[in-house]
């Protein structure tokens, strides 16, 4: 059985242009089984349909059409099961400003009728770096703070399905590491982990399947490795203060002064050298280095806005 399956789902909001009463497709007809024990990643740009995915998911949201279960629990049909089988933080912060840390997190247990919760409570306090904050007012906490308070929430009930919408947004480089070694513990002991990030790092480190969205559609969907290996293989980078060659800045990654490359084999690193050298611009700090899950985004993201 699947820890989630996402049944042909879809989601249709009113359109913000054209005529009034034409809406368009947030989440278009999805199909998606994660598996149980999974680490999986949801990745595509803004307004891809990820967070609406997810709001289904947690029977925040009725979609349109379509069906999504967890762990064998229909969302629609069976919100209590579902909604214990699952844990979800949520990428919007929003609290209660008038309790403290420890409060919220018993509180948020009493909902899931859970007594004697204090033990699990000081694991998630203490794994989250948040021991020292248990007894501060929510508003006292700062925005990263918050978002730890948020994961802590949505594991109070050591829920089996985990879904992170963006947790490491605003979070600091220590945190996301305490974080993620914290959130990979719990998959290693059996959890699923669903999550979103705009780090594609973190998400080719953690991830082992990952599926990418793009306005509301799946568009490409393998293991984490298989996606790396199908990508450009090399990838050239160097800085320059010079106008590139028309034709290689189409096709190159630009950031500031550094530009990158996609290479499949030598010959074609050869070509844009040879070509950099004859529009006479002037080039520093030449590297070739493996692609990565970014360069394979991109590649995905661009591919599909040509063919749409
Ligand atoms: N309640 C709503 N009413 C109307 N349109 C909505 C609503 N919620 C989301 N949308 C639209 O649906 C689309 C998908 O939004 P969604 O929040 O799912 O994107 P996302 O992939 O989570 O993006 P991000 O990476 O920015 O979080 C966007 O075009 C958004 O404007
Ligand atoms: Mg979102």
């Amino acid at each position: 059985m699947p820890a989630i399956s996402f049944q042909s789902i879809s989601k249709t909001y009113p359109s913000p242009k054209g005529p009034k009463g034409t809406t368009f497709k947030a989440v278009d007809n999805v199909s998606l089984n994660i598996e149980e024990g999974e680490f999986f990643g949801l990745l595509g740009p803004n307004g891809a349909g990820k967070t609406t995915l997810i709001s289904m998911l947690a029977g925040l949201s009725r979609p349109t059409s379509g069906s999504v279960q967890v762990l064998g629990s229909d969302v629609q049909s069976d919100f209590a099961d579902a909604r214990r089988k699952l844990g979800v933080v949520p990428q919007e912060l929003v609290f209660d400003p008038f309790f403290n840390v420890r409060e919220m997190l018993r509180i948020q247990s009493g909902y899931f009728g859970l007594k004697n919760n204090d033990a699990w409570v000081d694991e998630l306090l203490e794994g989250l770096g948040l021991a020292d904050k248990a007894n501060a007012n929510m508003r006292q906490l700062s925005g990263g703070m918050k978002r730890r308070v948020l994961v802590a929430q949505a594991l109070v009930h050591k829920p089996p399905v985990i879904v992170l919408d963006e947790p490491t947004a605003g979070v600091d480089v220590e945190l996301r590491q305490t974080l993620w070694q914290f959130v990979a513990n719990l998959n290693k002991q059996g959890s699923t982990v669903l999550l979103t990030t705009h780090y594609l790092e973190e998400a080719e480190a953690l991830c082992g399947r990952i599926a990418m969205l793009k306005t509301g559609r799946i568009v490409a969907l393998d293991k984490t490795s298989d996606l790396l290996k199908a990508a450009s293989s090399n990838v050239l980078r160097f800085k320059t203060a010079d106008m590139l060659p028309p034709e290689l800045a189409a096709r190159a990654r630009i950031t500031g002064r550094i530009v990158q490359l996609p290479a499949n084999n030598a010959l074609e690193i050869e070509n844009y050298l040879a070509a950099v050298r004859q529009a006479g611009v002037t080039v520093d700090d030449v590297e070739i280095r493996k692609a990565d899950l970014e360069d394979v985004f991109l590649d995905v993201m661009n591919q599909q806005g040509a063919q749409a």
